[in-house]
């Protein structure tokens, strides 16, 4: 499903935030992805939604292959068809990203609303996201009026409302106590279970070490646990 060949990414003043980094995941997969500060774990995620795109010269490759009829080359998406992707990957960042002047509601509703959807079809779909992150009750509560917990939870539905193929988590516990943060790693394993791949960039041991999910594990822009592909 996310097939990573030989990807290297060079930033500024000859930097390689990634070099050489290969790996695939498969569908259904929960993969977490580990690494000191600085190690690339963004910037792999970045190239899955292709707001990167690696080296041109000798940089690899990256293949989304999300159904028979939609893959996504970073050689040859044209930038009109990564909204495409995007509308197939959900994404959860650290800081939740909700717009403050907008309820739960329509934070949710939003991605729905730009591409068009009938009024009946955002009601049932963003009833069914608050319901998969017990956040139902709190459906006309500002983004600001919510616990850390809460807006994360909240964040996740919105990331869910087009039914990914794959979500991505970018230290999605990082702002959270321990107590919210373990709600929120059990919901991914709850959406996980129901057939969404995850790729969730972590510091947190608690999880890594006491699930048997697949680990890789970046240091300085390269896997230290390399596959054989
Ligand atoms: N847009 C950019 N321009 C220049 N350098 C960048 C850019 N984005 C990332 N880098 C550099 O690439 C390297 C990898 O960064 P990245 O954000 O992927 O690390 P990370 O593993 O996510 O770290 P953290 O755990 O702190 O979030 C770092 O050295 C960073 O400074
Ligand atoms: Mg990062």
């Amino acid at each position: 499903m996310i097939h990573f060949m030989h990807v290297s990414k060079t930033y500024a003043a000859g930097w390689k935030a990634l070099n050489d980094v290969s790996f695939k995941i498969g569908k259904g997969e929960f993969v977490f992805l580990t690494g000191h500060s600085g190690a690339g774990k963004t910037t792999i995620l970045r190239h899955i939604y292709m707001d990167e795109r690696p080296d041109s010269d000798r940089g690899g490759q990256v293949l989304v292959h999300l159904n028979q009829d939609m893959v996504f080359d970073s050689k040859n998406t044209p930038d009109h068809r990564v909204q495409e992707l995007r509308r197939k990957i959900g994404i959860v960042f650290q800081d939740f990203k909700l717009l403050n002047d907008r309820n739960v509601f329509e934070n949710i509703a939003l991605a729905l609303r730009i591409v068009g959807a009938p009024t009946s079809t955002i009601k049932s779909k963003v009833y069914e996201a608050m319901a998969l992150v017990g956040m139902s009750h709190r459906r006309a509560a500002m983004p600001y009026t919510l616990s850390g917990g809460e807006q994360q939870r909240v964040a996740i539905a919105r990331a869910m409302v087009h039914n990914p193929y794959i979500l991505l988590a970018d230290e999605p516990t990082g702002n959270l106590d321990p107590d919210n943060a373990q709600e929120v790693f059990h919901i991914f394993k709850e959406i996980n279970a129901r057939g969404t791949a995850i790729l969730m960039a972590t510091h947190n041991p608690g999880f890594y070490l006491n699930n048997s999910f697949r680990r890789l594990v970046l240091s300085q822009g390269q896997l230290l646990n390399r596959e054989i592909l």
